[in-house]
């Protein structure tokens, strides 16, 4: 079988060197593109010691150029911040290669509350329609169809796929969802800044970005299609001293307080009875990041207290892979015709 090839952009940042990882063990999809500013000239074994010898290591890394990346490639990763991967993105469609953008400028379907959260302005409205929000979960169908993925955020990912079944079983409030969540640094990226320095990190616990972190307006967005009516939550992230991860506690209201956990496990296991990757816990065990690191898992555990009639839905996924380049990936795969899980059958390395 013939390999796909694809091209990355961004390779010097987390989500991008996450993605190298993963296409390196690709059975159908090699690497035969990899760009960046500040490392351009590089080989990639060489900037990636992790890489060497294995596909993909000799591509020597490049500045990002449309024409060479149609000659080159089947389909691109825009690992890139967003406000950078509209343009490419609208470059990489007129000539023909597909987009997995992993930034958030396609994943709002209205560009004004693009505008309104990230302060940006979106110069490629009329490529919106086409996108879709890339959570297989929930559109698998349609990734398959589209030359735009907008790959979800990573936050976004674990608390849509932890709220599903509540949502389609109409078995919470809507007017009452808190989601604490928290995330190891990587969430933020390898570009040097002040405040994910170790000392800053390390040894310490905070809050960030409250009350109008960015990907509150992607949550609602979802949820509310979900819920099929709009949707209002409080959104809390967290940074927390590991180094990938995400573990978000979503507090929510039963509709029926009398419920028993056994009931809602019931229907929670039901509903992801036939997904590979989202795993309901056993009543009584609460997800933890390591059993899901570097992996595709979303773990979700459920509590019921009777006393205050919550569900509390806990969701783990790591950032990483299954919040950034593993989701990319099952995207592309489904774009190009491939099995939705090819590359992305590991599970995580413990200790
Ligand atoms: N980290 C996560 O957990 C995570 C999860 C989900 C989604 N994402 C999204 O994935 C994207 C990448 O995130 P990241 O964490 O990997 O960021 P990062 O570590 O800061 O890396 C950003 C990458 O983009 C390149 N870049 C930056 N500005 C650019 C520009 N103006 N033009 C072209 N390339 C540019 C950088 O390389 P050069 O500067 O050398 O060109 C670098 O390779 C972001 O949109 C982020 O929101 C990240």
């Amino acid at each position: 079988m013939k390999k796909i090839n694809a091209g990355l952009v961004g390779i010097t940042g987390y989500a991008g060197m996450e993605l190298a990882r993963l296409l390196a063990g690709h059975p159908h999809m090699r690497l035969s593109m990899a760009c960046s500013r500040a490392e351009a000239g590089k080989r990639l074994g060489q900037f990636y010691p992790f890489l060497e010898s294995l596909p993909g290591s000799d591509v020597v890394i490049s500045v990002f150029d449309p024409k060479e990346a149609a000659r080159l490639c089947d389909v691109v990763f825009l690992a890139v911040p967003a406000g950078t991967a509209m343009d490419m993105a609208y470059d990489l469609l007129q000539a023909g290669v597909k987009v997995v953008d992993f930034s958030a400028d396609f994943r709002l379907r209205d560009s004004a509350t693009y505008e309104e959260w990230y302060k940006i302005d979106h110069k490629q409205q009329a490529l919106l329609p086409q996108a879709v929000y890339g959570l297989p979960e929930l559109y698998a169908q349609d990734a398959a169809r589209t030359s735009l993925i907008a790959n979800p955020g990573c936050y976004p990912s674990s608390v849509i796929l932890g709220l599903y079944a509540a949502l389609k079983h109409r078995l919470i409030l809507l007017d009452d969802i808190v989601v604490d969540a928290k995330s190891g640094t990587s969430g933020a990226g390898r570009k040097a800044s002040v405040p994910t320095l170790f000392c800053e990190v390390s040894d310490t616990f905070r809050a960030y970005g409250l009350p109008r972190h960015r990907h509150t307006p992607e949550i609602e967005q979802e949820v509310s299609l979900l819920a099929g009516q709009p949707v209002c939550l409080s959104f809390n992230p967290h940074l927390v001293p590991m180094n990938r991860g995400i573990l978000s506690t979503i507090y929510t209201r039963l509709a029926n307080p009398a419920m028993t956990l056994e009931e809602v496990h019931d229907i929670f296991s039901h509903t992801w009875k036939d997904s590979q990757w989202v795993r309901i816990l056993p009543q009584g065990a609460l997800p933890e990041t390591r059993f899901v690191r570097g992996s595709m898992f979303c773990d979700i555990g459920l509590v019921v207290d009777p006393r205050t009639g919550r569900l509390t839905i806990l969701s783990a996924i790591d950032n990483l892979c299954r919040g950034a380049a593993g989701q990319a990936l099952a995207n592309a795969n489904l774009m190009c015709g491939l099995p939705m899980q090819s590359g992305l059958e590991h599970l995580a390395p413990l200790a």
